[in-house]
């Protein structure tokens, strides 16, 4: 490896060593130079979490979940329901069921241990490349490129790397390779995410701040904000629909739990109409549930998904405990607990228009 390379590392682990945020499931140079372990089980639900989701977010969630849940074995234990309910609002539902089942496999198949192993970390539900070399650097000090947004940002920087994403992840693993510090593999990935969350960041780098600034290619050449250079954006489709929001006397309200395969698996929801990413629902009280009740259009909310954008338009009616029998998988639940519950983002959007004065979380 070139003198240069191995200096790029040696710098971003010495701004590191200053600069290294202080996060709840980080053990920081310090504490981890004084001999603290970093615990697989954290390491692994913080990197599931942080996937598709800020710092600022996963906090508290990573938080809930390891005071509920101190172990792998204790989450395996958990059923998939109460796994959805903490999840609700972290959005990518599908990461929350694959943690079921990793957490699962890691009881059954590895004696309750993570492996410290790229290829069988790589195997395990729900872990992909950039899991696996997170996990096996930070956990288990196994040098291994770990390539996030941040890490892809700082490097075709760093590097000039003008081929569009996604095309160009290999090359920047490559390039991640050649930097990368063995001896301290977990804080290399970690000081680079760092760098890219607060010094390389999207908009208006702090160029002036960064520590391999006399190393980067791009850096007084050309506009630092043009890399990575993203591929063209396709138009998300505006898909519409209707949402049911029905209470009664007794200060409670109608959820349902969808089902088990497609958008949203399993989590909860008031009754709708049926949309998706390639169809529109019904948007008039044509779909509701209770057809000969006195229906009032409370209007309307908008959420994105990762394929498509949605307008929902909420109706809202009040009917006697009495008048109506939840169907199957339809039951009353206190308004007051709603936090409880596995409501997606998109759900509590339609709740909270409907009923402003709702507890929701997130
Ligand atoms: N983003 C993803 N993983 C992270 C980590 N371990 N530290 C900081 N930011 C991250």
């Amino acid at each position: 490896m070139s003198a240069n390379l191995t200096e790029i590392g040696e710098k971003l682990l010495a701004w590191y060593d200053i600069h290294a945020r202080q996060l709840p499931w980080r053990v920081g140079p310090d504490a981890l130079r004084a001999g603290f372990q970093p615990d697989a089980y954290e390491v692994w639900l913080a990197e599931i979490m942080l996937q598709q989701t800020t710092v600022a977010t996963v906090k508290d969630y990573y938080t809930r979940f390891t005071q509920k849940w101190p172990t792998v074995q204790a989450l395996a234990a958990a059923s998939e329901d109460d796994i959805l309910k903490q999840w609700a609002g972290l959005g990518y539902y599908s990461r929350a069921r694959n943690l079921k089942k990793c957490a699962d496999t890691i009881v059954s198949e590895h004696g309750g241990q993570f492996p410290a192993d790229l290829f069988k970390l790589r195997a395990l539900p729900g872990i992909g490349d950039y899991t696996a070399a997170a996990i096996a650097s930070i956990a288990f000090g196994i040098p291994a490129p770990v390539v996030d947004g941040n890490v892809e940002r700082v490097f075709s920087r760093l590097f000039t790397i003008d081929t569009p994403l996604p095309k160009a992840k290999a090359e920047i693993r490559e390039r991640v390779n050649d930097v990368l510090t063995k001896e301290r593999p977990g804080d290399f990935a970690q000081a680079c995410m760092d760098l890219g969350a607060t010094i390389c960041t999207p908009k208006k780098p702090a160029c002036m701040h960064c520590p391999v600034r006399l190393d980067c290619t791009v850096l007084g050449v050309q506009d630092p904000e043009r890399f990575p250079v993203k591929p063209p954006k396709k138009e998300k489709p505006n898909r519409v629909g209707a949402a049911y929001v029905i209470v009664n006397e007794k200060g409670q309200i109608l959820l349902a739990k969808r089902t088990s395969t497609g958008l949203l698996a399993n989590m909860t929801q008031v009754p709708t109409t049926d949309w998706n990413s390639r169809k529109d629902g019904m948007t008039d009280i044509g779909g509701a549930p209770i057809k000969n009740a006195r229906w009032m259009r409370s209007g309307q909310i908008e959420h994105v998904f990762t394929h498509f954008s949605l307008t929902l338009t909420v109706w809202k009616t009040e009917v006697a405990k009495s008048q109506f029998t939840p169907a199957d998988g339809q039951w009353w639940a206190p308004i007051a607990t709603l936090q409880g519950e596995a409501l997606p983002t998109v759900m509590k959007k339609v709740i909270a228009h409907a009923l402003p004065d709702a507890k929701l979380r997130g």
